[in-house]
C-alpha cells in the first residue's frame, strides 16, 4: 500500500524513522465521519496528525461528508503529501437535499450528527439516508461518471484504489462491472479496484467473481473470522465500532475477567488500554492488511499509531505469542458476552 520513496521534506521512504519505529505503517484513516469536525483549520489539523503519525493511507467515498470529504481531502493530499494512497469507492452518491444539506453539517457539526445518531437509533435511519442520498447503482455508466467525477474532486488524474461501495446484502455484480473495472486497472487510470462493505456481502462477491479481488475492504471485528483466499490484499475497518461499549460494559460487570486479561495481555484494559488491545487483535487478524482508524481526536490518533508502531517493531515469534493471546481474549469477551 506503500507509495514510492521520495527526498522531498514530507515524504516518506522505508528508513524514515519516527519517535516509534519506522514512519510507514499498516492504518488508513478513515474520512466518513471527518465533517463531524466544525471547521476545516480542524480537520485538515486532524488529517496532518494521521500522516505525521505515519498514516498514509486514507479512506473516502463521494457519499462521504455529504460530498465533500473527497475533495477536502484532495486538497490535503496533494505536494509533498501527494504520496499517499487514497481509496474512494462508486455505487452510492449524494441526493440534491443531501447536497443542499452540506453547508449545514459544518457549521453545526457534532449537534447535527448526534441528532442523527439519536434518530438511527429510534429507527428511522432509512428515511433519512433515503432522502440524502441517491438509491445505490453499480452500473458501468454510473461507475464511469463516478470515477470521473472523484478524480476531479480528489484533484488526480488516477484513483490508487476504487471500491464498489457497499451492495446491499443479495446484489451481486452487473455482469460487465468486472471487466469495465479490469479496464480502468489497464488504462491506468485505476491502480487497483476493490470491494467495500459488510464482511458478509464481501464473501459473497468474493465467491461470485470466483477469483481473487484485487482488493477486498470489509467489516471486521473481535467477533468476525478473518476472510482468506478471497484477494491479494484486505482493509478492514469497524474494529470499534459498536463492540467497544460492549465489551467495555461486560468487563465493568467481570473485574475477575478485566484483571485476568490484563494479566495476560499485560495491559491495563481497564480504560484506553482495551481500545489499544481491540486494534492490536484486529492487527493481528488482517496480517500485512490496512486497518481503518477513525477519530476527531488527535490523541486517539497518535495513540493507535502507537500501537501499530509497537506491533510492527515485534519480533515474529512475539507476534505470534500475542496474536494467540489476543485470539483468546477475543473469543472470551464473545463466550462471556453470548
Ligand atoms: N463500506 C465501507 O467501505 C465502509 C463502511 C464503514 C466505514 N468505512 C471506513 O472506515 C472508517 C472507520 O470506520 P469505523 O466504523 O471503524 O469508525 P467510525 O464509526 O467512522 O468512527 C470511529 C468511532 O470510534 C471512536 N473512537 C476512535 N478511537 C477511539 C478510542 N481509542 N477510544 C474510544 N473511541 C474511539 C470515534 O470517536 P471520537 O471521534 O470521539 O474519537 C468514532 O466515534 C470510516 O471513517 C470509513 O472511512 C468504510
Amino acid at each position: 500500500m506503500r507509495s514510492d520513496a521520495g527526498t522531498v521534506p514530507g515524504q516518506r521512504s522505508e528508513d524514515d524513522h519516527g519517535p516509534h519505529g519506522p514512519m510507514a505503517c499498516r492504518l488508513g484513516f478513515g474520512c466518513a465521519s471527518l465533517f463531524r469536525l466544525r471547521g476545516r483549520r480542524e480537520r485538515l489539523r486532524l488529517l496532518a496528525c494521521a500522516y505525521d503519525n505515519g498514516i498514509e493511507h486514507f479512506d473516502t467515498a463521494p457519499m462521504y461528508g455529504l460530498g465533500a470529504s473527497e475533495r477536502e481531502l484532495g486538497a490535503f493530499a496533494s505536494g509533498p503529501r501527494g504520496n499517499v494512497t487514497l481509496l474512494t469507492k462508486f455505487g452510492r452518491s449524494v441526493a440534491p437535499l443531501g447536497r443542499a444539506a452540506r453547508p449545514l453539517q459544518a457549521p453545526l457539526g457534532r449537534r447535527v450528527t448526534a441528532a442523527l445518531d439519536t434518530i438511527a437509533r429510534e429507527g428511522v435511519v432509512r428515511r433519512v439516508n433515503a432522502a440524502l442520498y441517491r438509491p445505490p447503482d453499480y452500473g458501468v455508466a454510473a461507475a464511469r461518471g463516478s470515477l470521473e467525477a472523484s478524480c476531479r474532486r480528489l484533484g488526480r488524474d488516477r484513483i490508487d484504489i476504487l471500491a464498489v461501495h457497499d451492495p446491499p446484502p443479495g446484489v451481486l455484480p452487473p455482469d460487465d462491472l468486472p471487466g469495465w473495472l479490469d479496464e480502468a486497472c489497464a488504462s491506468g487510470r485505476v491502480g487497483a479496484w476493490g470491494l467495500a462493505g459488510h464482511h458478509s456481502t464481501a464473501v459473497a462477491w468474493g465467491h461470485h467473481l470466483d477469483r481473487p479481488l484485487p482488493v477486498l475492504q470489509y467489516q471486521s471485528d473481535y467477533r468476525s473470522a478473518p476472510v482468506a483466499g478471497m484477494a491479494d490484499s484486505y482493509i478492514t475497518y469497524g474494529f470499534l465500532r459498536g463492540q467497544l461499549a460492549r465489551i467495555r460494559s461486560l468487563l465493568d460487570t467481570r473485574p475477575d475477567l478485566c484483571e485476568h486479561w490484563s494479566g495476560r495481555l499485560q495491559m491495563s484494559l481497564a480504560g484506553d488500554g482495551l481500545a489499544d488491545a481491540l486494534l492490536e487483535h484486529e492487527l493481528a487478524k488482517n496480517v500485512g492488511g490496512v486497518v481503518l482508524i477513525a477519530s476527531s481526536r488527535e490523541q486517539r490518533i497518535v495513540r493507535a499509531a502507537t500501537v501499530a508502531h509497537r506491533h510492527a517493531q515485534q519480533r515474529p515469534a512475539e507476534r505470534i505469542r500475542r496474536a494467540a493471546i489476543l485470539t483468546d481474549f477475543a473469543t472470551a469477551c464473545r463466550l462471556a458476552s453470548g
